[in-house]
């Protein structure tokens, strides 16, 4: 069994604040909106790995024919000796990546979600002695303080969580990742590609409904953190393609007209029927944007890697000297 720590840069009552924050901002404007990363408490962290083996949801399999083909690849061109993982989840993936990275020290797994965070930062302890895991409960769009450890170091972020992110948190984000890193360090980005329409609204409209309870979940964890009275049942899931921006809007809309009370941010919240609630974006990527945004963050992206049918892609960037 090698050495598991496990840092809380988050203190519960900054959470707390910060949900406040994001509940009493996106619900007295509109359109109303809440940010994706309060989908994540335990339930919802089990909700999104019943996601990713749904036949509909292409990407998670996708992303991984990509890593199991690339990463040795990965690890001769990083030769890194710790891995930032950001937004690792349950980390089920990256054990391919693991298993490449034979000169590994150190595995930082960073994740909002305590309950995902610890059972999989543990079981990968367990699993391979010799290697430090040391986990961080923190958002990673706040400045985030990685521990010591040698480099070089490989920052990985999967999934096509990137999505998640407004065009404008992307770039502050990717610049500040660019922050942790020295020149040749390296980083590995999932992202999933412009597609069918249908295919892509399939994959968050699912026909069991697993995606339409991941979404209503952001109200049950309102209602408990919050001491809200959301009804679910009384919001309809929708999944749309904005073909503009080029990405999936996941809404929560009202089913009749209703007032919701929130008495942990001192808010009652009158909802029209039919109105919508915006609770994540999932953006769709071209290589040329994916290279762009990489460039101006200060990274060269140097290998683009798709799987058989172009559905995803993996992308393996280098930070340039400043
Ligand atoms: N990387 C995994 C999990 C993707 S799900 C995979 O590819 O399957 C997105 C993960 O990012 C969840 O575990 C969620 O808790 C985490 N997350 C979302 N927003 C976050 C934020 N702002 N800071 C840190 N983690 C976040
Ligand atoms: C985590 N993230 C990349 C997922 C996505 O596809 O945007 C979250 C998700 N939302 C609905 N289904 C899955």
């Amino acid at each position: 069994m090698s050495p598991f720590q496990l840092t809380r840069t988050l203190p519960e009552d900054a959470t707390d604040a910060a949900l406040r924050s994001d509940v009493r901002h996106g619900l007295t404007r509109e359109p109303r909106t809440l940010p994706p990363k309060w989908f994540y408490d335990a339930h919802g962290s089990e909700l999104f790995e019943r996601i990713t083996e749904l036949p509909e949801y292409y990407p998670t399999r996708a992303e991984r024919e990509i890593l199991l083909a690339r990463a040795d690849e990965i690890a001769a061109v990083s030769g890194a000796r710790t891995l930032v993982e950001l937004g690792s989840g349950s980390s089920e993936k990256t054990r391919h990546l693991l298993d490449a990275l034979t000169g590994l020290h150190t595995y930082v797994p960073v994740d909002v979600s305590g309950s995902a965070l610890t059972r999989a930062g543990q079981a990968i302890a367990d699993e391979r002695p010799g290697l430090r895991v040391h986990a961080l409960i923190a958002d990673f769009t706040s400045s985030l303080t990685l521990p010591d450890s040698p480099g070089p170091r490989l920052v990985a972020f999967l999934g096509g969580t990137i999505g998640n992110l407004l065009p404008d948190e992307r770039a502050g984000f990717l610049a500040s990742v660019r922050g942790l890193l020295a020149p040749g360090d390296t980083l590995l980005l999932g992202t999933d590609l412009v597609k069918d329409e249908e295919v892509l609204v399939r994959a968050y409209d699912d026909a069991t409904g697993v995606t339409a309870a991941f979404n209503k979940n952001v109200l049950t964890v309102i209602n408990r953190e919050l001491g809200a009275d959301f009804d679910p049942d009384a919001f309809a899931h929708v999944a749309v393609w904005d073909a503009d921006r080029e990405w999936i809007e996941m809404r929560l809309r009202s089913r009749t007209a209703q007032t919701v009370k929130i008495p942990g941010v001192g808010l009652v919240v009158d909802f029209a029927e039919g109105e919508e609630l915006r609770t994540e974006v999932s953006a769709k990527f071209r290589e040329e944007g994916v290279r762009a945004d990489l460039a101006a963050a200060g990274f060269e992206l140097t290998r683009w890697w798709t799987d058989g049918a172009d559905r995803f892609a993996l992308s393996l960037s280098v930070a340039r000297e400043e």
